[in-house]
């Protein structure tokens, strides 16, 4: 339910040498993978936001939904004055659910990669906030050391912080990768931190392959983006009629995976290389993580948090889980 901005195509020298430093790499060893956040360019956000309104799509409406219920008792839990920090906030458009029920926070701190989302999120809040004080940082959170030194002004300095982690983006990374983010999200919270996750649960696999699969294509159109992508950005010469989204789950490892396969053997030129498919070949572009209760229960131990709360749907699909640091 995120809001499509009209995000302009601009791209950064160094964001796109990272891209193609991460794109020859990863067609290079084996199997070849790009890693996930590379779909996000401006068509593939304005996609990921199509995702989210999909009929397949469950996850986006289900956590709304428990947010919308579950607020209340989660800003008793917080307690008022505390810091609001949200890893990767986007349009911030479930966080308004936590700003109206929170109406003392001392801070909202939006940490995001994307310098366009960020101002345009931050500008719009303070419209529609006028009293909340938004101090957003243009950073990639899996990355971030510390949170910016502005925070530590007397005025907020010592105040509890609350993260903000929603969208089951935990499940785009690997276990040892989410619990590497959790432990450094602890760190960045404080020993009186809690952060509120966002995880979507195992079910039945039809359902999981559908919202991956939609009858419109939209899954498909975002995975074939970064394709696009890798034509316009680094003169690769992608036909995208010979390549297909594929995506399923896998039972035993918990997991979507999602790939481009090709449909041909074919020889592709990148960034001034040439790269041969075989037929049937597979890119992995994502793996989606989905978890029960024991699941996250292990997941919050391995990186020192506690679970205070769970709220989920009726038909348990999702769940926001309320996770304090363990003394
Ligand atoms: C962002 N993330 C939680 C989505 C998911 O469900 O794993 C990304 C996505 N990829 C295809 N559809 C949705």
């Amino acid at each position: 339910m995120n809001v499509s901005l009209p995000v302009p195509d601009r791209v950064e020298a160094g964001d796109r040498e990272e891209f193609r430093e991460a794109v020859l790499a990863g067609l290079s060893r084996t199997p070849r993978a790009i890693p996930p956040k590379f779909l996000y360019d401006a068509r593939g956000s304005e996609l990921f936001d199509a995702i989210c309104e999909l009929p397949e799509y469950y996850l986006t409406r289900t956590e709304t939904g428990i947010l919308a219920d579950c607020t209340p008792e989660l800003a008793r839990l917080a307690g008022p004055g505390c810091a609001l920090v949200e890893f990767g906030s986007g349009s911030s458009v479930k966080t308004r659910l936590l700003l109206d029920a929170m109406p003392d926070l001392a801070a909202y701190v939006p940490i995001d990669i994307s310098r366009h989302h960020l101002d345009a999120t931050a500008a719009r809040l303070r419209r529609d906030y006028p009293g909340l004080r938004v101090e957003p940082v243009c950073a990639d959170y899996m990355a971030l050391e510390a949170l910016p030194i502005d925070l530590n002004r007397a005025d907020v300095n010592g105040v509890p912080r609350l993260g903000f982690f929603p969208g089951s983006t935990i499940g785009n990374l690997e276990p040892h990768e989410a619990t590497a983010f959790l432990r450094r999200a602890r760190t960045l919270l404080g020993d009186r931190g809690a952060l509120v996750l966002g995880v979507d649960l195992k079910k039945d696999p039809q359902r999981l392959h559908d919202a991956y699969n939609d009858s419109a294509g939209v899954t498909a159109a975002f995975t074939l983006n970064l394709l696009r992508r890798m034509n316009r950005e680094l003169d690769a010469t992608f036909d995208l009629a010979r390549f297909a989204h594929d995506a399923f789950y896998d039972p035993l490892e918990g997991r979507i995976e999602i790939y481009f396969r090709s449909l041909a053997v074919q020889s592709v030129a990148v960034a001034g290389r040439i790269f041969t498919f075989a037929e049937g070949e597979r890119v992995h572009t994502e793996y989606s993580y989905k978890y029960d209760d024991a699941g996250i229960a292990a997941l919050a131990k391995s990186a020192g948090f506690t679970i205070d709360r769970t709220w989920t749907d009726p038909a348990r699909l999702f769940a926001v889980v309320y996770l304090e640091t363990a003394p």
